[in-house]
């Protein structure tokens, strides 16, 4: 069989594990999708940038676009994160005939449907298991597994930074700062932690969740937030106090008026399963008619965790692509309301 091309466009925390996993796991890969899965080139901002994985010689290049929209790549794997570059390089890919998977919560939430519509367009795959959660299978068991039950509602860990400070500010009492200090230097944190401690990045999953979960069209706009950089270690303690502890939850509801999403700090009781999430661990409990409750748990955060997520999307738009189909897609949305931020 022909090898299926592969182009990795970003090599940070997540781009360099998804490309030492390619390296390690070739054999696999191959037995898996039933032909080899061959890295043909990585973008990079900088050819002289540091960086966590040796990349084989001369497959380095700073002309994303280029290699995205190269005729022989089959799969694009987008990992750069942000909107822009990446919602045109996602795009480009897409009208070029390639797959696309990519991690990227803050465009999916914010442009998800543009994306979509592309893929459907194109006739190809865009799979995002690794946006929300990290490794955690989360958004195919709701857009697949449950997809003949009634999901009701969903509440989450989702944002691993602010679940390791909450949790050490709870087990130390630690202050705010200290436990941030100490989350950044474990490398949980984004870039710029407003993203996590603001609640920017659990909204941005929290509209993917509910969009998914509710076949409807959520997205960051509609989800109040609240972050918790208010959170003081006196509230912590009495928390402690009543047997709950204080975690940032994002809540995504169906009721009769339709669907809604919120993300903020929120006291749950120490018997709740959610309360025993610790460290940047991450967990979805989601509620549907037929099933009942469900809890996924996992590590949301971190670079091996959230490339585990890309290789396992690799791998469906790797074999869809060789059977010549696609994916499930998110074309079917129910006419539902997504309700005014902070109705339920
Ligand atoms: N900064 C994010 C978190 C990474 O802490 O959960 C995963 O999206």
């Amino acid at each position: 069989k022909r090898p299926l091309k592969v182009a990795v466009l970003g090599c940070g925390s997540v781009g360099s594990q998804v490309v030492r996993l390619l390296g390690e796991q070739a054999g696999d890969l191959e037995a898996r999708v039933g032909a080899p899965v061959e890295l043909v080139g990585v973008a990079v901002r900088r050819l002289d940038g540091p960086r966590d994985v040796e990349v084989p010689d001369g497959l380095l290049t700073t002309d994303a676009l280029g290699l995205a929209t190269r005729d022989d790549v089959d799969l694009v794997v987008e990992v750069i994160g942000g909107i822009e570059p990446a919602r045109s390089l996602i795009l480009g890919a897409l009208e070029n005939g390639a797959s696309v998977v990519t991690a990227n919560k803050a465009l999916l939430a914010e442009d998800g449907p543009t994306l979509f519509e592309a893929a459907a367009k194109a006739g190809r795959d865009l799979y995002y298991e690794a946006a929300v959660a990290g490794a955690i299978p989360i958004l195919r068991p709701l857009r697949e597994s449950l997809a003949g039950d009634k999901v009701t509602r969903v509440l989450g860990i989702v944002n691993g930074t602010t679940n390791f400070i909450l949790d050490k500010m709870d087990t130390s009492g630690a202050g705010f700062s200290e436990a941030l200090e100490e989350a950044q230097e474990l490398g949980y944190a984004e870039a710029d932690p407003t993203a996590d401690v603001e609640g920017f990045d659990a909204a941005a999953k929290a509209a993917i969740l509910a969009s998914l979960a509710f076949h409807s069209r959520v997205t960051a706009a509609d989800v109040y937030r609240e972050g918790i950089s208010e959170v003081t270690a006196a509230d912590v303690a009495s928390a402690r106090e009543m047997a709950s502890v204080v975690k940032l939850l994002a809540i995504c509801e169906l009721s009769p008026q339709g669907v809604s999403a919120r993300v903020h700090p929120a006291m749950i009781p120490r018997s709740h399963p959610l309360a025993s999430v610790h460290g940047a661990y991450n967990a979805v409990f989601v509620e549907s008619e037929a099933a009942g409750q469900l809890m996924f748990y996992g590590p949301g955060a971190g670079g091996s965790p959230t490339a585990s997520a890309v290789l396992g999307d690799l791998v469906t738009v790797a074999r869809n692509r060789l059977a010549d189909t696609r994916g499930a897609g998110e074309s079917a949305y129910a006419d539902r309301a997504v309700l005014p931020m902070g109705e339920t």
